[in-house]
């Protein structure tokens, strides 16, 4: 049949690769192209038989499954990899998904489980390959995720996102990280996100990323001394196919970080993604003021909390004497859902706007993607609140064309309530 699933197994114990070829002949729509006994043969075979789907077992001698499947997410990048384990732990889970792995299976699973997995995976994929091809700017490999955006270049002329909120705990950082990689696994866009908080940043503990990697206090230098060729040094390649410019190590290199040296690195990142998605500060200080003058959106984000409320309310006016354009800002509802003898209507009533985008409250998801610092977009993605945040990201990307680019960048001769330098 023309459209089965073509799928090959990995796994070092003979009689387990047999079980599952049988198990998996039973299925009409589903064909195992081949099975390999070791990490090394299956970057082989998946060259050669070109699979969509491989499962692949974690614990192998040779080569295990982690280091294979983060070399297939380079080989073979169509390849979708659900990787199997008998132990169900978070290092596991968290490793698999950041080499690549789709979908994680625990050990003994039901045949119901297996190949409910396996036309998830390659359903997800065929989509997001329908997507990138018709996506007019598509990201090229560099072999370091499954999405690898553009290293070079500079001839883009991407959005700039801010996720910005007058009172802090809202949810900036999670909407902020796990949009970023909605856009970039779902939407096929070359994404960066930049840690605007310069001072207490935490893009990189929820993305699980080394503290010693180079930040934007190295960037900065660069960019004063001249235009850097590539900024691939200073921008860490996620797993996920997101890009990080992560904040400085240590709070007082925050000061190093003025707004002309912001607008610069926005500038620079620009010319290199689609999607520039900043995650800023809750104070209005002069470089998170350059970070949304040069916003083409600002996702703005509340909660059901009265002083949330208060302050969006405050933030409107001050946005309106900037001169930002209406639709420059959006509003977005974090834990919309919680019960808090708030309702939507009463907050819309409240800041006299309605409400752009709604995510729900999924502690459970949330916490632990955070604990596990592993984003609960890729670990949980059929999740409601991953589903939200999809949207999301799908209405942001779908922004520029909505709102006409030339109009969202009228805004040099806007007015200012602060003198900038
Ligand atoms: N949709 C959600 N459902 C459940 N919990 C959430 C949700 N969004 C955020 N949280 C939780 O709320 C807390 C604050 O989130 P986050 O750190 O993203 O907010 P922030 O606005 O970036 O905060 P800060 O001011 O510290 O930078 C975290 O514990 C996070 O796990
Ligand atoms: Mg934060």
């Amino acid at each position: 049949m023309a459209d089965q699933i073509r799928v090959l197994i990995v796994d070092d114990i003979p009689e387990t690769r047999d079980h599952l070829t049988k198990l998996l002949g039973f299925e009409s729509d589903i064909e195992v192209v081949g099975a390999a006994s070791s990490g090394a043969q299956a970057l082989q075979l998946a060259a050669e038989l070109v699979p969509e789907v491989v499962l692949m077992d974690i614990n192998m001698p040779d080569m295990d499954g982690i280091a294979a499947t983060e070399r297939l997410s380079a080989e073979v990048p169509d390849a979708a990899v659900i990787m199997m384990s008998v132990q169900g732990e978070a290092d596991y889970l968290r490793r698999s998904m950041l080499a690549g792995a789709r979908e994680f299976l625990v050990k003994p699973f039901s045949s119901d489980e297996l190949t409910a997995s396996i036309r998830q995976v390659y359903a997800r994929e065929q989509e997001k390959q329908s997507r990138r091809a018709a996506a007019p700017v598509m990201a090229s490999t560099n072999g370091t995720g499954p999405v690898a955006p553009t290293g070079g270049g500079g001839d883009r002329d991407g959005q700039i996102v801010a996720v910005f909120s007058p009172k802090g705990g809202v949810g900036r950082t999670t909407i902020a990280v796990n949009m970023a990689i909605a856009a970039a696994t779902e939407l096929g866009k070359s994404v960066v996100l930049m840690d605007g908080s310069f001072q207490f940043g935490d893009v990189g503990v929820l993305m699980n990323l080394n503290p010693k990697n180079k930040s934007i206090a190295d960037l900065v230098p660069e960019l004063e001394a001249g235009e850097p060729e590539s900024l691939d040094t200073f921008v860490i390649n996620h797993s996920a196919g997101v890009r990080v410019l992560l904040a400085p190590p240590s709070p007082e290199m925050a000061e190093l970080i003025t707004p002309t040296a912001v607008r610069r690195v926005l500038e620079a990142l620009r010319t290199q993604h689609d999607l520039v998605i900043v995650d800023c500060t809750s104070w209005f200080n002069e470089t998170t003021l350059a970070i949304l003058d040069a916003a083409d959106v600002i996702l703005t984000i509340l909660s059901l909390e009265i002083t949330s409320i208060k302050n969006m309310r405050l933030f409107l006016e001050v946005a309106d004497q900037l001169g930002y354009e209406h639709g420059k800002v959006k509003l977005v509802l974090n834990r919309a859902d919680s019960s808090l003898g708030i309702r939507v209507t009463d907050v819309e009533n409240s800041i006299g706007r309605k409400v752009d985008h709604t995510i729900v409250s999924d502690g459970r998801s949330v916490v632990y993607a955070l604990n596990r610092g592993v984003p609960f977009f890729l670990s949980n993605r059929e999740a409601e609140v991953s589903q939200d945040v999809l949207r999301l990201a799908q209405a942001v990307a779908g922004e520029r064309v909505a709102a006409g680019s030339d109009d969202a960048r009228k805004k040099t001769e806007k007015k200012s309530l602060f003198s900038f330098r």
